[in-house]
């Protein structure tokens, strides 16, 4: 019987949101990621995912950020085989079944308690992944994390609804628990007036969920985060207009993405930001 969710927070069922993209895009001829545990964890829930009436534009967005974000972890971990991998607000994304990293490394996966709990019931238990229950505007999140280890921390989907300064915080204290390490997330460039008045008026579906929970004007220049943690260097930018897959998109979406690929201010609009610290 499907798992009733009924008292998730808006936030909370962000993760419903990416997660159902995730499956769409599984469904596809053709998918991006092939994220076939997305799909069985929709199946799991009882939610009206169809009523999110997701835009192709976005499956394949949250599709494609996911790969890029799993093949820069990959990387990670191919060169740091001990690392330790921190997935920030992880939903129910469990990019450790995609990337498959060796055996010494560990994965902290931390979302809010009721997340936590429901892919506590959905997940397979694997030995690498540890859950962590908290509230990532809260000031000892990391405390059980493991320090001395190379580490890379990742956020898909995140930023977006914590405010400016929430973000600033929660990076700076990253930085104070790891030392040393990467950062790594999807970003969609300062949020226009045109998304704003989308969201604002959108009467149901996925704008709607967001309307509610959007807290991030975002950023258009790559190097802001520099200058709100100074021990933060900028190593990648890589938009998704400019990535490989877009050329296996259907034909109108190939094109407005490569046309859109051509103009920085449209191309940052979706993009995975690499930080060293
Ligand atoms: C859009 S979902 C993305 C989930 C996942 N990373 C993915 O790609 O499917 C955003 C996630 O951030 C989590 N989140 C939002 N605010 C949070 C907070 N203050 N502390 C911990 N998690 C938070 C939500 O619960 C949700 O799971």
């Amino acid at each position: 019987m499907p798992i009733a969710v009924t008292e998730f927070s808006p936030v909370e069922q962000t993760a419903f949101l990416t997660a159902y993209a995730r499956a769409l895009d599984n469904r596809a001829p053709t998918p991006i990621l092939t994220d076939e545990f997305s799909e069985r964890v929709v199946g799991l829930i009882d939610y009206d995912f169809a009523g999110l009436r997701i835009p192709a534009n976005v499956v394949r967005q949250t599709a494609l950020r996911a790969k890029m974000l799993d093949q820069r972890v990959r990387d990670y971990v191919a060169a740091h085989p001990d690392a330790v991998i921190v997935d920030l607000g992880a939903g129910l994304n469990e990019p450790l079944a995609r990337v498959r990293p060796p055996a010494g490394v560990d994965w902290y996966s931390i979302d809010l308690p009721r997340v936590i709990a429901l892919r506590g019931a959905l997940l397979p238990e694997v030995a690498a992944e540890h859950a962590v229950a908290a509230d990532l505007t809260a000031p000892d999140w990391a405390a059980g994390i493991p320090v001395g280890r190379p580490t890379m921390v990742i956020a898909d989907g995140l930023f977006a609804f914590l405010s400016q300064a929430q973000v600033v915080e929660l990076i700076g204290a990253a930085i104070d628990h790891f030392g040393t390490g990467e950062l790594t997330f999807n970003d969609y460039g300062k949020v226009g007036a045109l998304s704003s008045l989308g969201m604002k008026l959108a009467p149901r579906g996925m704008f709607s969920l967001l309307r509610q929970v959007w807290a991030n004007p975002g950023f258009s220049d790559p190097h802001t985060p520099e200058r709100w943690d100074l021990r933060l260097r900028l190593v990648e930018q890589a938009c998704l207009a400019h990535a490989a897959e877009v050329d296996a998109f259907p034909g109108p979406a190939r094109a407005a993405t490569r046309v859109a690929g051509r103009f920085k201010a449209l191309a940052g609009r979706a993009r995975v930001l690499r930080y060293k610290f």
